[in-house]
């Protein structure tokens, strides 16, 4: 028989408030980012109605060339969106029916949902309590001869805690 214990626990009034006041939160109120640029983003929209060039064109150039300095590569290609850009890496790598694609545990659902839309199954790897992104600990025990790639978004743009390692199995080859 097992003994039984009681914990008094007493909850700071906002716990309280907390659980009985019915809250809305919003997955994300995208307003908070964008209204400090209003002017900013109005200016820019207002350039490409103007032009009527709303698919490539210089705005867009001028993007891809400002991306690719931020991410310090030669090049870098305007997307729809953050979804379109994950699917169109995946296809690019010819990834599909059949392969595996390790990604965090912790993500928006694009990453899995790209990978499972392009036919191949999402692994998922821990991530590390302290800044939230893929623990490389946890990668190397799900890779296998069916992996093909390895997704290791940032959470919510915490610096990444990891580089390619040349000490993963299999390492050759990977891109
Ligand atoms: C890690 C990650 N991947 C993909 C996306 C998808 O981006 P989008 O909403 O532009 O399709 C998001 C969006 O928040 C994201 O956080």
């Amino acid at each position: 028989m097992g003994t039984s214990r009681i914990y008094l626990y007493k909850p700071s009034p906002v716990f309280l408030v907390m659980m009985f006041v019915p809250m809305k939160v919003p997955l994300l109120d995208l307003r908070r980012q964008n209204l400090p640029l209003e002017a900013e983003l109005v200016d820019a929209f207002r350039r490409v109605l103007t032009s009527g060039q709303f698919i490539q064109g210089p705005e867009v150039e001028q993007f891809e060339s400002a991306a690719a300095a931020v991410a310090g590569a030669r090049f870098g290609i305007g997307m729809s969106s953050g979804t379109d850009a994950i699917l169109v890496a995946l296809m690019a790598l010819g990834i599909g029916p059949g392969g595996e694609v390790i990604c965090p545990s912790f993500t928006f659902f694009a990453t899995a949902g790209s990978i499972a839309r392009v036919g191949a199954r999402p692994v998922f790897a821990d991530s590390c309590p302290e800044c939230f992104n893929l623990d490389p600990a946890g990668i190397e025990p799900l890779i296998t001869s069916r992996t093909k790639a390895i997704i290791p978004c940032t959470c919510s743009a915490r610096r990444r805690t990891w580089t390619r390692s040349s000490r993963l199995p299999g390492a050759t080859g990977w891109r």
